[in-house]
């Protein structure tokens, strides 16, 4: 469906026209000036100089031309050439009777639906899942929902860590502590125990313990690098290892993962390339792209337009080992082999964007993608504590995933128990469902290239710009519908009346922008843009639902179009936190 602002754009088209001006400056905003009028068009001001008049005089001859009686309702000529528009209420709510008809919500969904990949997570295994990683998946979950509203066939990627030095720390340590495993006898041809000789707790200790130690040994961490290095050269008791340390890693990331409402397609990570290095690298050099530089393989990655350095992408150090880059390329590879994606979208800390820029750059270069394959970076920033530093534990540690969000639960908890409409049964799963609103909201309301300031008391507050506050909007809504059809009330469509209020014709406006909204975020890829909007959407609601009786209304007419009207802004907030990855509870 056509969006509201394309039709009041035809209608100025037309009477530019009519009035005998370019119909090219019949260009319609949204009102800075919200206290005038609704939308505005600015047209007149640069037609002003092409026909040598005073935009006042083209501004009033175009709203003398304009039609009566379309979308347009009032129009108005103000000095020195503005024209201020308001929406006719009948087209307004037509316009909403038809978007509640379509399953759609309005919204034009993609014709040319693309293959994206959505590159997120990125997870380290054996490493406990910390914060560092919760805006990756976050943001992550939030772009892929994105795509597929707008029609796209989305494929999320976690893309684990899974290759490197952590590995050979683990084995390293643990051929310390149980040398009598057979893992390291490399006599040893039996089969391998089936089951993992640690559990996850015992790997979360043991990852920081190894770490530890190789800072201060310097004989251990070489031992680690060996064992990594044999590892990957494919030594059999290294390799059972790994998988059990896959295995055991892989279970609790799957369930941290979930607890945030995030889950992957492909579970796939840097260990799945290895055999792609070799190819890629004998292609790359082949091909004339990479050249040897003091031992290391290498491609020329720097253009003339950079204004710092970007040096050179490796492909191999000179002891033939691959690197970060190297596992980026040949994921790459395997992925045009096996899912031909128009894009690839990569989520990551923006201090990995050199890295991307390497990379991507090599992989047009040495034509790993097609010369229409998107390759997008979306680099976010720091989550801070108060005192404005990364984010720590109160003794200064690394605050796992796990602790930050019972944090945040048991704090939504207090306050749902404090708030008492709830019975206490229910009020731990709505702490949950409430508590991932506050964390994700959190995080999302920021544009995501900017650090922000991780607040446990005002993200769990009811109040202002916060998930719980939305989620509180939209279970009032919920309440007030559920006590109408307790009452014997059905909710019809089609049914929505002209607005008679300020505060329900701006609600209508607001609802009546959501695909315009939408698809804007969708395009630029900004979960922001979609929290800015239902925040002033729940703000709306809220002062139209203060100012009106809506279950008391006498005309049943009046009263069946405030309840359509309520259960579609309930669907559009709904379905706008649903792209955002979190969900409302149905009381709370
Ligand atoms: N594992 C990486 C890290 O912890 C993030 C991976 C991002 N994705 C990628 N394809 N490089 O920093």
């Amino acid at each position: 469906m056509k969006k509201l602002m394309e039709k009041i754009g035809e209608e100025l088209v037309k009477a530019f026209e009519t009035a005998g001006y370019d119909s090219s400056y019949a260009k319609v905003t949204v009102s800075n000036r919200p206290d005038l009028c609704e939308f505005q068009c600015n047209g007149a001001m640069a037609a002003a100089k092409q026909y040598r008049k005073a935009p006042i005089q083209i501004a009033s001859a175009v709203v003398d031309a304009l039609e009566k009686g379309g979308v347009i309702g009032e129009a108005e000529a103000a000095a020195p050439g503005f024209i201020n528009l308001k929406v006719n209420p009948e087209a307004l709510s037509e316009y909403l009777n038809q978007m509640q008809m379509d399953q759609d919500l309005s919204v034009e969904k993609a014709r040319e639906p693309k293959t994206i990949i959505v590159d997120y997570g990125g997870a380290n295994a054996a490493k406990p899942l910390h914060v560092g990683h919760l805006r990756s998946a976050i943001i992550g979950e939030s772009i892929k929902r994105m795509g597929r509203f707008m029609g796209h066939h989305v494929i999320g990627d976690v893309h684990l860590g899974d290759w490197g030095l952590q590995m050979g720390l683990i084995i390293t340590e643990l051929a310390e502590r149980k040398p009598e495993l057979p893992y390291f006898d490399e006599s040893y041809s039996g089969e391998y125990p089936e089951e993992p000789p640690f559990t996850i707790s015992e790997l979360e200790e043991i990852y920081p313990a190894a770490s530890a130690r190789s800072k201060e040994d310097a004989e251990y961490k070489e031992k680690a690098l060996t064992a990594t290095f044999e590892l990957q050269q494919g030594r059999s008791g290294y390799r059972a290892l790994w998988k059990h340390i896959m295995t055991v890693s892989v279970a609790d990331l799957k369930k941290n993962y979930s607890n945030l409402n995030v889950d992957f397609d492909l579970w796939k990570g840097e260990s799945d390339v290895q055999d792609y290095i070799p190819r890629m690298a004998e292609y790359m050099k082949d091909a004339g792209y990479a050249y040897y530089d003091q031992g290391a393989l290498i491609v020329d990655v720097k253009e003339e337009s950079d204004t710092k350095e970007i040096p050179p992408c490796i492909i191999l150090k000179s002891d033939g080992a691959a690197l970060y880059t190297t596992t980026d390329l040949a994921t790459i590879m395997d992925r045009m082999e096996h899912y031909h994606p128009d894009e690839m979208i990569y989520l990551a800390d923006k201090r990995q964007e050199l890295h991307f820029t390497q990379v991507f750059r090599c992989a047009r270069k040495t034509k790993l993608v097609d010369g229409d394959t998107g390759l997008t970076f979306i680099g976010f920033g720091t989550m801070n504590g108060k005192d404005g530093k990364p984010f720590k534990t109160r003794d200064g540690g690394v605050m796992r995933l796990e602790n930050l969000i019972s944090d945040i639960n048991e704090e939504m908890f207090r306050k749902i128990v404090e708030n008492r409409s709830v019975k206490d049964k229910e009020a731990e799963g709505t702490a949950k469902i409430v508590g991932l609103s506050a964390l994700k909201y959190g995080d999302l309301s920021n544009q995501a290239s900017k650090d922000y300031v991780f607040d446990i008391d005002r993200f769990t507050s009811f109040e202002g710009n916060t998930g719980p506050y939305i989620l509180y909007t939209i279970v009032r809504i919920k309440s007030i519908l559920t006590r109408y059809a307790q009452e014997g009330g059905t909710l019809e469509k089609g049914v929505m009346l002209p607005p008679v209020g300020e505060s329900e014709k701006s609600l209508m406006l607001s609802v009546a922008g959501f695909n315009t909204m939408i698809e804007n975020a969708c395009e630029e890829k900004a979960p922001h843009k979609v929290c800015a909007y239902v925040y002033e959407l729940a703000n709306q609601f809220n002062h139209f639902y203060h100012e009106t009786k809506i279950l008391g209304e006498e005309d049943q007419k009046r009263r069946a179009s405030y309840l359509a009207l309520l259960d579609l802004v309930r669907e559009v907030l709904e379905t706008s936190i649903d792209v955002l990855g979190f969900e409302a509870p149905e009381r709370m």
